[in-house]
């Protein structure tokens, strides 16, 4: 029995587990203010899991970092489980960092090359004094068990290991401590094609057996069209379009999601030859003085007079999709 792991999938997905309202992470840097994250809101229901996408340096770590308070937040509001997490004190919030887990990007920086993996899976245990001894030593060949590893790999070293595995270690140690919410950053940008789906699938796996929360990010759509409910796209520290994941991909309204879209290879090449690119031109603006007016204008296809004087804002186009563009 999975006794210390949350084992009961919630009945209906209709419950809130996470609610960030106007989240703003500005950092102070040499050449000004840098708004990271600009005035971000979303909710993800329990069980869940909530695509979070955009190109390098939109702020989607950034939202991670902050929603669990690794970095304070410059403003806004986190709601977990109805608990207002940005005005729990640091020592009280012991409870919500067992609930709330991270898994990163790159699998090898993130864990400590010279722990054992048995240690670093059994860290969590220590931290949260969650079991010693013999049951620590029974959690960790579980959890081993969970992410598709065995008890012998405990007394390896991360080297030892290929990314893939590596990245199942990180998910180890982030089950630890029977977490309900899970942010899963780019955790399979850095590995083969041929491992990215067994990964994905293991996550569902979980997800399933432990109904877990997810928040997925990627800066692909492809690589979240599958494991999300819905869907948010992040463009210069804002979210521009959110859609359950169909609705966006069949749908798309916002210029930035179609060129996304369009970005991404269709494996009919009759299909593929008819269709045509939308081309992302030029980097994304500095989030030090991005540009007034909409922030996407530098790099859009369907720019109007209006797109330089003011800012779209996120609005209900119905079927719970919202888009910020002055066209829609
Ligand atoms: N600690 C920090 N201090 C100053 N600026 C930061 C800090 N962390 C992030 N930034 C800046 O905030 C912006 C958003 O960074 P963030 O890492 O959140 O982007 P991202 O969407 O996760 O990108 P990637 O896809 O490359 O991981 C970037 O301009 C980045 O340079
Ligand atoms: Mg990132």
């Amino acid at each position: 029995m999975m006794s210390a792991v949350n084992a009961v999938k919630p009945e209906s997905a209709t419950d809130t587990l996470v609610k960030v309202s106007n989240l703003k992470k500005y950092f102070d840097t040499e050449n000004g203010i840098l708004k990271a994250v600009d005035d971000v809101s979303f909710h993800i229901e329990r069980g869940e899991t909530l695509g979070l996408v955009g190109e390098s340096g939109c702020g989607k770590t950034t939202v991670g970092r902050t929603i669990t308070r690794l970095y304070e937040p410059t403003g806004g509001a986190m709601f977990f489980d109805g608990v207002d997490i940005f005005k729990t004190h640091e020592s009280d919030l012991k409870p919500f960092r067992s609930k709330a887990q991270m898994i990163f990007q790159d699998p090898y920086a993130s864990l400590n090359p010279r722990m054992t993996v048995g240690d670093i899976i059994g860290e969590p245990l220590d931290i949260h004094k969650l079991a010693r001894g013999q049951e620590r030593t029974d959690r960790i060949f579980e959890l081993l068990d969970l992410v598709g590893l065995n008890r012998e790999h405990a007394n390896r070293y991360p080297h030892e290991f290929s990314g893939g595995q590596r990245q199942r270690i990180g998910v180890a140690r982030a089950l630890a401590v029977s977490p309900s919410f899970i942010i899963c950053d780019e955790p399979i940008s850095a590995l083969d094609v041929s491992i990215q789906a067994q990964v994905v699938n293991m996550l569902e796996d979980l997800q399933n057996r432990f109904g877990l929360t997810y928040l997925f990010i990627a800066h692909d759509l492809s690589m979240v069209k599958h494991i999300s409910n819905r869907v948010a796209v992040m463009y210069l520290g804002k979210i521009v379009e959110t859609a359950f994941s169909n609705e966006l991909y069949d749908h798309p309204m916002h210029p930035y999601t179609k060129a996304l879209l369009s970005a991404i290879p269709i494996p009919d090449p009759a299909v593929e030859r008819q269709r045509t690119r939308i081309i992302l031109e030029g980097d994304v603006p500095s989030p030090i003085n991005p540009p007034p007016g909409c922030r996407f204008k530098t790099r859009c296809s369907e720019v109007m007079d209006i797109c330089h004087a003011q800012e779209p804002l996120l609005k209900d186009v119905g079927g719970k999709h919202q888009v910020a563009c002055h066209r829609a």
